[in-house]
């Protein structure tokens, strides 16, 4: 089955207002008419407004990083997925590594929040991968096992059609070393193939599985060329325009 492509920046904590709406809409700018490509950036929470109406009447889409999982409350310092949508998001990344392991962000938490902006109709991409020392122990597949069968608990193959999964090794995370195309397509097939046991092999093909980790321009194609690999979830190298729209061209 074909897919779409589906190329984000996650922006992390980096940017000011001004070079956030820049980078918009010099990537708004640089899009190739008529790809079938889709191509969305991961925005710092206070700037997503201002990128949002840059980006307006453009494709590109624009999300927040992460979500709290209840609707409102006294959760003083955190963002509901409701408030993400009202501001203008059409996606949020939830459980990236970052979150997991710099923040304790565990499997159950990140179900909920899952759940919470699925609730509101918000599609999310839902980041899992293993550690260093889990890959070293030969544990990549335990590990994905389990963040997927408890990360996607409960949720529908409806629910299922607004999730892309991504995978991030975290070992490859800001480190230059990216998986090689054989490692990475090993992994998302792994992840497709739960994915089908979960929910059945028609939401498994349709579904959309980006790679993360030190992807660049000269490593894109080689990775989007894999097919289980549809799309990729870019740190560093989507902070500036011209190498994020390398990434985004890689595929033709
Ligand atoms: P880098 O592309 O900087 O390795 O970051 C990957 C990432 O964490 C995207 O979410």
């Amino acid at each position: 089955m074909s897919r779409p492509k589906l190329i984000v920046g996650n922006w992390k904590m980096f940017t000011t207002r001004q070079s956030a709406v820049e980078l918009a809409k010099a990537v708004a700018a640089g899009l190739k008419p008529g790809s079938t490509t889709r191509v969305g950036v991961a925005v710092p929470g206070p700037w997503i407004t201002s990128v949002v109406e840059a980006v307006a009447g453009t494709p590109v889409e624009v999300g927040g990083q992460n979500c709290h999982f209840e609707k409102e409350g006294a959760f003083t310092g955190e963002t509901s997925a409701g408030m993400l949508k009202d501001a203008g998001c059409s996606f949020v990344v939830i459980g990236h590594s970052e979150r997991r392991h710099g923040f304790g962000e565990g499997d159950e938490l990140l179900n909920k929040k899952l759940k919470a902006a699925l609730a509101v109709d918000l599609p999310v991409i839902f980041c899992v991968g293993e550690l260093l020392a889990e890959r070293e122990a030969t544990q990549t597949e335990a590990v994905l096992d389990r963040q997927l069968t408890h990360g996607l608990a409960g949720l529908t193959a409806e629910q299922l059609a607004r999730v892309v999964i991504a995978y991030e090794p975290v070992w490859a995370i800001g480190t230059g070393k990216v998986a090689t195309t054989e490692q990475a397509q090993a992994a998302h097939a792994f992840i497709r193939g739960k994915v089908a046991a979960i929910f059945g092999e028609n939401a498994a093909a349709k579904l959309l599985i980006q790679y993360g980790g030190s992807v660049k321009a000269d490593n894109a194609a080689a990775l989007l060329h894999q097919p289980d690999i549809d799309g990729a979830l870019v740190g560093g190298a989507s902070l500036k325009a011209d190498s994020f729209l390398a990434i985004v061209h890689a595929d033709g």
